[in-house]
């Protein structure tokens, strides 16, 4: 695939085929991603790449937890709730979704599935947690770092014909994911990518999310402009 079919063409993908996926080919997209940049070289990234019986494990505890009223737990802050723009922009989507799911607004049985399918990594045939090493943890450099390799994990998957949607409910439970994964205590979990064939009859997977005007996001400065 060319470049721009690639960027142009990747979505999120919610709904997969239980196909399995080779470990080559997961190799084979991990080691693309890993060229991505990083500060001074530092590649502060790890990858545990998850299915069958463990995957099931972590989705079954993600799932109790949250059922249970289990507040999170995610080591990887997420900050204050969204207001203004960025809540637009949340609720924007959120509406794209339901409405190809046909999950209306004040269908509360339809919209907590919909909550607990992210919890059980989407039902995809691999999870790949993303970490990095704590002794890194106050350098920003380093989230975004990993930021970086997740982008360019998400594309390469997509490049070879697989679906990904990066996804933060898979480790609101982190303690679930640390524990079934078996993640050492030096290293700070950071975020889930499900993994797999898109499923093309599942009606998420046509969503193409919007993006705000180029004129919004750019200043350029001493063009002449
Ligand atoms: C850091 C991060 C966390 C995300 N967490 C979730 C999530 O918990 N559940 C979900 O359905 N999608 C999640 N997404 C996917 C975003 O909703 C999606 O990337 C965004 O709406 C843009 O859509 P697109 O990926 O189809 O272009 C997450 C994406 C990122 C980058």
């Amino acid at each position: 695939m060319e470049y721009d079919e690639v960027i142009l063409g990747r979505r999120s993908i919610r709904g997969y085929k239980s196909d399995p996926v080779p470990t080559s080919l997961i190799r084979e997209i991990i080691a693309l991603a890993m060229r991505a940049p990083s500060a001074y070289n530092s590649q502060p990234w790890h990858f545990y790449v998850i299915s069958g019986e463990p995957l099931d494990r972590i989705r079954a505890g993600n799932v109790e937890r949250m059922v249970a009223g289990v507040p999170e737990s995610r080591e990887f802050r997420a900050g204050s709730p969204f207001a203004g723009a960025h809540r637009d922009r949340q609720v924007g989507v959120a509406k794209q979704l339901f409405n190809a799911m046909d999950i209306a607004r004040e269908d509360k049985e339809k919209r907590q599935e919909w909550m607990l399918r992210g919890f059980r990594q989407f039902d995809a045939p691999v999870c790949v947690i993303i970490t990095y090493d704590r002794v890194l943890c106050d350098s920003d450099d380093t989230p975004f770092d990993c930021g970086a390799v997740a982008n360019a994990l998400v594309n390469a998957a997509w490049s070879r014909g697989l679906g990904t949607v990066i996804n933060s409910q898979g480790i609101m439970q982190s303690p679930v994911v640390r524990e079934h994964a078996g993640i050492p205590d030096d290293q700070v979990i950071m975020k889930s990518i499900a993994l797999g064939w898109p499923d093309d009859d599942f009606p998420a997977n046509a969503v193409v999310s919007e993006r705000k005007p180029l004129e919004e996001a750019v200043v350029f400065v001493g063009f002449g402009e």
